[in-house]
């Protein structure tokens, strides 16, 4: 159902763009790829008039209920990116909400090869 929903948002955003003559932009950022799956700001800001940053406790209400089980889902990873040394960081120290991603990894090794965050 979340599926159908997404492919119809694209397909309607590719559509208008393709009648502007444009190539369609891919969502940049976090927040607008789940905007673009039917989200609301009010679904990360208890206080869209006032947004404030959002906490691990957040992301993982819909992501798992735990970091322990996000870090199943991605297990099949070289290097599982939501278990390490670093321990249970704020999401948003890689999953920033409005701008790029980046790897807080990064800051020490270098695993462009294994992990491709977005
Ligand atoms: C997927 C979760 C998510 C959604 C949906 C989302 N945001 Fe955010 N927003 C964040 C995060 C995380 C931050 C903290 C800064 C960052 O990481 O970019 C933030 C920060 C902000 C800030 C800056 C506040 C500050 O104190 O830095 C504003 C303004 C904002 N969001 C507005 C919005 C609006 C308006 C919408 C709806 C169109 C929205 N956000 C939807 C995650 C989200
Ligand atoms: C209200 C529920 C909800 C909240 C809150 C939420 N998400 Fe999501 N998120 C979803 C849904 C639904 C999807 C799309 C289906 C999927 O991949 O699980 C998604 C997808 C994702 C994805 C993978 C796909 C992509 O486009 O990037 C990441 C990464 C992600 N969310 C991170 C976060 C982070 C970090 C936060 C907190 C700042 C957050 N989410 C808050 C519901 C939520
Ligand atoms: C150290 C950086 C980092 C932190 C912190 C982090 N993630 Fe991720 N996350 C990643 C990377 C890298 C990927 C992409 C893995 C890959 O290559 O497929 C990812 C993928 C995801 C996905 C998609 C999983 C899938 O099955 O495809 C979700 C959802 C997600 N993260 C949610 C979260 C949430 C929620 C938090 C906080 C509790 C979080 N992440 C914290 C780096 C991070
Ligand atoms: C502040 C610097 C720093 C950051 C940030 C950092 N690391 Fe490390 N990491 C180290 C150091 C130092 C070592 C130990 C020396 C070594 O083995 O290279 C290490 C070792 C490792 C090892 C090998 C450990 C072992 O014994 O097998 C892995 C895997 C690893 N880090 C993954 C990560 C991941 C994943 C992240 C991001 C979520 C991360 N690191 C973030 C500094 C860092």
């Amino acid at each position: 159902m979340k599926r159908t929903i997404v492919m119809l948002a694209l397909g309607f955003l590719a559509a208008a763009a393709m009648a502007a003559g444009e190539t369609p932009a891919p969502a940049q950022n976090l927040a607008d790829r789940h905007i673009a799956r039917g989200l609301k700001c009010e679904s990360c800001h208890a206080d869209a008039a006032h947004p404030a940053p959002v906490k691990k406790e957040k992301c993982l209400s819909c992501h798992g209920g735990s970091y322990e089980k996000l870090a199943e889902q991605t297990d099949s990873l070289e290097i599982n990116p939501h278990d390490s040394h670093l321990g249970k960081i704020e999401c948003t120290k890689c999953h920033r909400g409005h701008k790029p991603a980046v790897l807080e990894c990064a800051r020490c090794h270098d695993f462009s090869r294994e992990l491709h965050i977005r």
